[in-house]
């Protein structure tokens, strides 16, 4: 049932119950505060995603994550374990390293040479032995909380977050019904698309498909059912699920198991997306804010080895055309929401929460207002 309670938030005609709501107003999309508000509300307090567990197999393999003006390494220590910390070296502030790749020994850094080991603590620091207040035993690199769901790590600049299962409970569950054994695929290929949009269109974009049948053709023929398409909200994060077409499948399926012909595909707040392909295919897909007006859609493929099939490249390149559909409507929005002639739009919602209901968008949109509190216009942020 929708909830038709009392409306708490601080907006002018959003209320909690998506039929009757307004959506948020356009300066939400292009504002420098509101901007700044959710580095600070949501991205640094919220688990962001790194990658697939395949790229830090090995000890000593790293990753280096950077997150708007924050830099994050992850890496496999020696005994195996999972760190993150902080990218900058405790001496003078030097970045530390870059990409990714193997260290062989310690985490040096480039400018003054001090050398860190795989727990963060200072091994290293060259002409202090003359210096009787300097205990290179008291500094270690500053950690950052990093977690593992359904084969994929996140990482998490609030030391007090709660872990990825109780921010998300039963997704690693619901995950691994339609991708079984999600840390044995291995990754296989990424492409980035720049957007000229605001990252909450980018995710709004995803979080519907109202829009499909008239922007998707070949997704909406060749590759999901959308009568049987369905968003469910959950805490924290949003269940899409739709069937197959059938024998009108435009690519090869796989027969990986009793839900291999089902698309999946879970929205997880607060910009990251995973998905299912029938067949069994999984990518990730997730919107990195660049800033208020611009973001990059990141696509990454995990594959059976880390180079594609032919049949796995076929699917690739037949979701690929669902991203160049996306862009120009994500950079269209943009510009109006901009507009004088645009203030707040409404959701289109429906009682079976099916393929053209947005109640996901509102979902997501309320996380938003809970998160960064009220409107600039009310002096709040
Ligand atoms: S800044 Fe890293 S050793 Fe000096
Ligand atoms: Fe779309």
């Amino acid at each position: 049932m929708l909830d038709r309670t009392k409306n708490r938030y601080p907006i002018e005609n959003f209320t909690a119950c998506a039929a009757d709501s307004s959506s948020l107003p356009g300066e939400y999309y292009f504002s420098d505060r509101v901007f700044e508000t959710e580095q600070q509300n949501i991205f640094f307090k919220t688990w962001q995603f790194v990658c697939h567990v395949s790229r830090l197999e090995g000890a000593g393999s790293y990753y280096v994550h950077d997150l708007l003006d924050q830099s994050i390494v992850v890496l496999r220590d020696r005994s195996g374990q999972l760190r993150a910390f902080h990218n900058v070296c405790q001496h003078r502030a030097h970045r530390l390293l870059e990409g990714t790749g193997e260290l062989t020994g310690r985490i040096v850094c480039p400018y003054h040479s001090w050398a860190y080991n795989l727990d963060g603590r200072l091994a290293v620091a060259q002409r202090t032995n003359r210096m009787d207040t300097f205990d290179a035993s008291q500094i270690c690199l500053q950690a950052v909380q990093v977690d593992q769901l359904a084969g994929f790590i996140f990482i998490n600049l609030d030391p007090h977050a709660p872990d990825l299962a109780s921010t998300y409970p039963g997704l690693d569950a619901e995950i691994r019904k339609y991708s079984p054994h999600p840390e044995k695929l291995k990754f296989a290929y990424t492409k980035d698309y720049p957007v000229e949009a605001n990252w909450k269109v980018s995710v709004e974009n995803y979080s519907e498909c109202y829009h499909c049948p008239g922007c998707h053709p070949s997704l909406s023929t060749q590759a999901l059912d959308m009568g049987s398409y369905s968003i469910t909200l959950n805490s924290n994060f949003h269940s899409h699920l739709s069937g197959d077409c059938g024998d009108n499948q435009g690519y090869q399926l796989r027969e990986e198991g009793p839900n291999s012909n089902y698309f999946a595909a879970w929205f997880v707040w607060p910009n990251v997306c995973i998905e299912v392909f029938p067949g069994g295919y999984m990518d990730v897909f997730y919107h990195r804010p660049i800033d208020p007006e611009r973001s990059v859609q990141v696509v990454e493929w995990y594959c059976l080895d880390t180079v594609p099939t032919k049949e796995e490249q076929d699917v690739i390149e037949f979701v690929a055309e669902v991203r160049d559909e996306d862009v120009p409507l994500c950079e269209s929005v943009q510009r109006g929401l901009r507009s004088k002639g645009f203030s707040q739009g409404r959701f289109i919602v429906d009682e079976a929460l099916s393929d053209h209901s947005e109640h996901a968008v509102h979902d997501f949109q309320r996380l938003v207002l809970d998160s960064i509190g009220a409107p600039p216009e009310s002096g709040g942020i």
